[in-house]
């Protein structure tokens, strides 16, 4: 396991530094109280002060709601939306409203894909964030917008500030993105963000390409 090495905020240096998991670590200021939290029998801990209510130049996201549901459903009913992306099976009310309540990224990690809204009229225009995978021990960045607000750079801005909050808030050494190789518009915003390709892999038995960014990078 690797500690965070510290970051300099200011005339701040911050210090402390707990791995929720191999490999992904945060950091956050000396005086920050820490709750501890346990899943199982690994203790993770509670950082208070990470807000994943956000807000940027035209957007507001926020962690998904109940109320969410039919939004993510009338999302998820496009087919050019769905065209690159695994077929998640939350075609129904029902499921989309228990995969929100037992979502467990926020908690657990300290992430999550987030819905977003207009900060102008505030509709919801999909989501967007980080997400921790166990199995691999990465953490990517991924977005799925409505067709109507597509191509006004709403990807880029909102994978930005996820990015920002990955490196400077949870302390992570590298953000991964993934893409079926045909999903031009998102590996354009791989590359607005300043991902370098690394491989090829597999999404869903297709063809796809992974990017990533370290923190140095992302400075
Ligand atoms: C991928 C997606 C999120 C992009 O959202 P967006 O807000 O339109 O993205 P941005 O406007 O920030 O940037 C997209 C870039 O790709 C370009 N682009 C868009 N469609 C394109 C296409 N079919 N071919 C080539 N370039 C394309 C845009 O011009 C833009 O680049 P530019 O700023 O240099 O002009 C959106 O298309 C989407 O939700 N698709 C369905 C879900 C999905 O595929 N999610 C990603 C899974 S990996």
């Amino acid at each position: 396991m690797t500690n965070a090495s510290p970051l300099e905020r200011g005339s701040t240096k911050i210090t402390i530094s707990r791995n929720i998991h191999r490999g992904v670590s945060l950091s956050t200021q000396k005086d920050t109280p820490l709750t501890p939290l346990k899943r199982g029998s690994e203790t993770l801990y509670h950082f208070p002060t990470m807000s994943l209510h956000w807000e940027t130049e035209r957007l507001i996201m926020r962690p998904f709601e109940v109320k969410d549901a039919p939004l993510m459903i009338e999302l998820n009913s496009d087919p050019d939306v769905v065209r690159y992306v695994d077929g998640d099976g939350y075609d129904t009310v029902e499921k989309v409203e228990r995969f929100i309540r037992d979502y467990g990224q926020y908690d657990e990690y300290k992430m999550g894909r987030l819905s977003m809204f207009l900060k102008e009229t505030g509709e919801y225009i999909g989501w967007s964030g980080l997400k921790y995978r166990p199995e691999s021990d990465t953490v990517d960045v991924g977005y799925r917008l409505m067709k109507k607000h597509w191509g006004k750079g709403y990807a880029t801005e909102s994978a930005r500030a996820s990015l920002d909050y990955g490196f400077k808030t949870l302390g992570l050494n590298k953000i991964i993105a993934m893409a079926m190789m045909e999903n031009t518009a998102s590996i354009n915003v791989f590359k607005k963000l300043g991902m370098r390709y690394t491989h090829n892999s597999e999404c869903d038995n297709h063809p796809a390409v992974v990017y990533e960014i370290t923190k140095e990078e992302w400075k």
